[in-house]
Parts: C-alpha cells; sequence; structure tokens
C-alpha cells in the first residue's frame, strides 16, 4: 500500500506525520509519497523524509499514487475532486459540527476515517488526537496567559516586597483543563476549576486544583466521559459562581465544550466588569461559540480591561511536537489497518476501525455519527 501525505493549508503549521515515523510504518512493508514542502513548517525537511525511505513529488503525484491519504485539516475541495474510487481519507473532518461537508462527502465514492471520532477507550487512547492536541492546548495557553499577564505568576519574597500568587481559575477539566491545571501549579499560581462532572473533583485535586462544585449537575454516563447539557436552573447557579470566582482572578483558562454542540457559555460580559483590569482569559473554545461572550476566535481582544485571547489552534503553534503526537496516534490507528503484505484491510468488526469510519460505501459508518445524526 502507498500512503500519500499532503500538505496542510497556509495557516496550519503541522503535519500528518513526521519522518521518523513514516520510517516506523515502512517495517511494515508500506510506501510514503509525500507531498515536497509538507514537512517544513513542523521542521521536517524534504530530504529528512527521503532518508526515511520515502518519496517526494507534486500533490498531484501524491494524489495519484497513494492509497491512502493522510492530512489533519478536511482537504479542500479541489484535492477532494482529484481522488479515485476507493481511496482512502484519513483527516480530522469534525463530523459532530460539520454536518453540510459530511453530506457532501457522502456523496463521493471514498472511504474517510475522521480521527476526531476514535473511541475513548483503552484500547483507543494511543490514538487520541483529542487528547493529544487539547494536551498541547492546555500547557500552551497557560505559557500564552502568564506572557500577557502584567503580573507574575509565582509568590515571589523579595527586598522590593511580597508578590502575591496569580489566581488561575479553570473552566473544564477535560485533557486540556487538567494539563493547564498542572502547568499553573508548576509556575506557583493558585488554581481554581471548574467542571460539570463531579468525577474529575480527585483529579483535580491531585494536580494541586481547588474543586469548586456546582450542586445539581447533570451527568449521563450514556455520554461516554462527556459532559451533557445543563438545565437553565444549573446554568445559573453555575454562572454565579464563576462570576465571584472570575472577579477574584488574575487568569481564567476556558476548555469547558460539548461534542457537536456550542461551547457553554459561562463568562458574560458583567463578569468581565467585574473583573481585575490586566486579567487574562484564553478561550479554547473560541472556535466553537467560545465560554466567554466577548471572546473572537483567532484574535486577541482588550475588552473592560481584560485581555482575552481567543485560540483553539494552540497546536499549529507547537507544530515539531505536535506533528510527532498527532502522527504516532495515526501510526498506531494505521497499524490495525495494515496486514502482513503491507496491504490495507479495513476490518469492520474492529471497534475502533468501524468508530473512527465516517463513511463507506456511501454510508455513515461509526455508531457515534449515525446516533447523532438521527437524534
Ligand atoms: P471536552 O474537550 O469535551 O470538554 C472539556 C471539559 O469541559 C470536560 O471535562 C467537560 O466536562 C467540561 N465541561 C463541559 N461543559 C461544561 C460546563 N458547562 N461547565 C464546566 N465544565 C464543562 O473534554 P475532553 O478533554 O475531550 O474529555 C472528555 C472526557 O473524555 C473526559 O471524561 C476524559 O477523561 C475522557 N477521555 C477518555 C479517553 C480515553 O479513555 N481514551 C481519552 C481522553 C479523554
Amino acid at each position: 500500500m502507498k500512503i500519500g501525505v499532503l500538505q496542510e493549508p497556509g495557516f496550519e503549521n503541522r503535519v500528518s506525520i513526521l519522518p521518523e515515523t513514516t520510517k516506523v510504518l515502512s517495517k511494515l512493508k508500506v510506501d510514503f509519497w509525500v507531498e515536497k514542502g509538507a514537512g517544513i513548517r513542523a521542521i521536517a525537511a524534504d530530504s529528512e523524509y527521503s532518508d526515511a525511505g520515502a518519496s517526494l513529488g507534486s500533490r498531484d503525484e501524491v494524489i495519484a499514487k497513494a492509497d491512502v491519504l493522510l492530512s489533519i485539516n478536511t482537504p479542500p475541495a479541489d484535492t477532494l475532486g482529484k481522488l479515485r474510487k476507493g481511496q482512502v481519507v484519513i483527516s480530522v473532518f469534525n463530523p459532530l459540527s460539520e454536518k453540510e461537508e459530511l453530506e457532501k462527502l457522502l456523496k463521493t465514492e471514498q472511504t474517510y476515517f475522521s480521527m476526531d471520532l476514535i473511541p475513548r477507550t483503552t484500547r483507543g487512547q494511543a490514538m487520541d488526537i483529542l487528547s493529544s492536541m487539547a494536551t498541547i492546548s492546555g500547557y500552551k495557553a497557560v505559557l500564552d496567559a502568564a506572557m500577557h499577564l502584567p503580573n507574575f505568576f509565582p509568590m515571589f519574597m523579595t527586598a522590593a516586597g511580597t508578590i502575591r500568587p496569580a489566581k488561575v481559575l479553570i473552566l473544564g477539566a477535560g485533557v486540556a483543563g487538567l494539563q493547564a491545571i498542572a502547568i499553573a501549579r508548576k509556575l506557583g499560581a493558585v488554581v481554581e476549576v471548574f467542571d460539570v462532572r463531579a468525577a474529575v473533583k480527585e483529579q483535580v485535586e491531585s494536580l494541586g486544583g481547588k474543586f469548586v462544585e456546582v450542586e445539581g449537575a447533570k451527568d449521563d454516563a450514556a455520554a461516554g466521559g462527556y459532559a451533557v447539557e445543563q438545565d437553565e436552573d444549573f446554568k445559573k447557579k453555575q454562572k454565579q459562581l464563576i462570576h465571584d470566582h472570575a472577579a477574584a482572578s488574575n487568569v481564567i483558562i476556558c476548555t469547558a465544550q460539548i461534542p457537536g454542540r456550542k461551547a457553554p457559555l459561562l463568562i458574560e460580559k458583567h463578569t468581565l466588569e467585574a473583573m481585575k483590569a490586566g486579567s487574562v482569559i484564553v478561550d479554547l473554545a473560541a472556535s466553537s461559540g467560545g465560554n466567554c461572550e466577548l471572546s473572537e476566535d483567532n484574535k486577541t481582544v482588550v475588552r473592560e480591561g481584560v485581555t482575552i485571547i481567543g485560540k483553539s489552534n494552540y497546536p499549529s503553534d507547537m507544530p515539531n511536537d505536535a506533528s510527532r503526537m498527532y502522527g504516532n496516534n495515526l501510526a498506531n490507528f494505521l497499524k490495525i489497518m495494515i496486514d502482513e503484505n503491507g496491504g490495507l484491510q479495513m476490518n469492520f468488526e474492529d471497534e475502533i476501525v468501524k468508530g473512527t469510519c465516517m463513511i463507506h460505501n456511501k454510508e455513515i459508518v461509526s455508531d457515534r455519527l449515525k446516533d447523532y445524526y438521527k437524534a
């Protein structure tokens, strides 16, 4: 089988797989075709790919040669339009929110796997790109906040006076939130955390954060560990409590999301007005509507004296390790679809293959996706 690696669009610095990972997979008798320049922004030169045994070519050559194409961002329409019947594309299609794109692809004759659908099971962990990218986002969000804050994070006792530690409020204790707690604590901040899932309390506390509980949260075991939409009464109580804690904070890291839905609105304008001037909010949910009312996706703005950084793609700012992690996740996924002769075997009996497959034979394959659009 030939695996093609596409160059990402201009706004993206990552590449789906680094040379070191193509080399590992080549031992399974697969060949790589890499679009020239694909790895440059991720610090992987064309020569490193050829040293690892890959062939380099133009985009059209890669599309023509490959049986399976890899990318991170959904390939643009002109690329998809050049695909052959039966070709396989493994990318991140965000099918829970990009319904129109899904409908377009359902009319085509290719097979599509979307890495954001990897089932969140123990076996799926090594392939879970949402987790690895969220780890980067949580880490970078705290560093970015520290760079924008006109104050120290740690406490300092100096001859010039005592500096109090920064107070960091983290909304959402999923993968990004937990990483943010760890980094903020390492930098010496005092950390408070909100989440609707009481199950994370222990994890928050083990990282040195203080869990602020809002009574009456709705938890749904069927949601596979994800949060579910809360009722109005809960939302009101939570907003008030967040308002009180936000007013006392220097930094807020927003990570609260509900898959396939608009992010919960947790910080309204009147809360911003109550915050200290110079405070910083990093909104990782900016691309799905934001946890903060005034955040703008891909922009840093100052509102009511508060710096609001709306950013959902921090991994692109750390492209080398981000590509390493993404590529390793991808390699672990590919390994279950490569047979002993280096051929492609899509075993839809395998819960990971089935769960990650968005479309095959013009039909939705993933049960999660089917249920989502049935509901
Ligand atoms: P996410 O990105 O979907 O959401 C981030 C966090 O925001 C979650 O903890 C969620 O509970 C919280 N949240 C949502 N609405 C909120 C609200 N209104 N107020 C406060 N917090 C709110 O979450 P992520 O990081 O993708 O993790 C989701 C779940 O998946 C977790 O239970 C995690 O442990 C689990 N997981 C399992 C894996 C596996 O077994 N392979 C791998 C990674 C995560």
